[in-house]
């Protein structure tokens, strides 16, 4: 386990408080936070998490952390999440891990979201991890070369699509959701609101990896240390 991740996981706990209802995110660092947060459970603490992938749910059980569906709530507290990538402003590159979709889901619906990552995942400028994008099977050529049009259109200088395969090598990544994941090389993404914007045109699009405007505290990692960085959105 990295200890910067695990700083970072740790720190969020602070922010966490009982009878919260809190969106789980999905990745290796959300995991790390989900074992703390499952230890500060087994001493008493009362929250119940709503998972964003089948993955997180499992570690959740795992670490006995109580889950409810997220139709029967109707509001989540806090959200905490990892992510790819975290430019100056916050913006952010998720979907690593292939949950994009309902991440987004989750922390849009959410009073707050805080991103735990490793200081590696600080960039100037967004763009140099791959940029996942959550499609719909059908007509997945036709859409990935609507999206690469959309990545030139809003100033990105690649856009190169590639159809992310399952572990075994068998065939497409198929999401919980039943989608696909494209990987765009944009290897920059100078105007992340208008590649966003042109994206979200898409019919077959289901959903972006960039996460804009979501995420006001951002706990960076260190191997000693954690820093939370916050921005005020007022
Ligand atoms: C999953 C994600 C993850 O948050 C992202 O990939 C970071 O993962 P990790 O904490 O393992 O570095 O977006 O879809």
């Amino acid at each position: 386990m990295s200890q910067a991740k695990e700083n970072a996981a740790l720190a969020a706990l602070d922010f966490v408080e009982d009878g919260m209802t809190l969106g789980l995110g999905s990745g290796s660092t959300a995991e790390i936070f989900i074992e703390k947060l499952g230890e500060r459970v087994a001493g008493g603490l009362k929250v119940q998490g709503v998972p964003t992938s089948d993955a997180t749910a499992a570690c959740a059980k795992e670490n006995g952390v109580p889950l409810v569906d997220i139709d029967r709530v109707s509001r989540i507290h806090l959200t905490i999440d990892g992510a790819d990538e975290v430019d100056p402003l916050f913006s952010l590159i998720k979907g690593g891990g292939a949950c994009l979709l309902r991440e987004k889901i989750v922390a849009h619906a959410s009073d707050r979201m805080i991103v735990i990552v490793d200081d590696r995942k600080l960039v100037e400028t967004l763009g140099k991890f791959p940029l996942p994008v959550e499609v719909d099977p059908f007509g997945v050529a036709l859409t990935a070369d609507q999206i690469y049009q959309a990545l030139r259109a809003s100033g990105c200088p690649n856009g190169q699509t590639v159809l992310r395969q399952n572990e075994d090598g068998t065939g497409p990544l198929v999401t919980d959701g039943g989608h696909f994941i494209v990987d765009c090389k944009c290897e920059e993404i100078p105007n992340p609101g208008e590649t966003a914007h042109l994206l979200e045109k898409i019919p077959g699009v289901m959903e972006h990896g960039l996460f804009i405007d979501l995420s006001s505290v951002i706990i960076v990692g260190e191997d000693d240390h954690a820093r939370v960085m916050e921005l005020s959105r007022e």
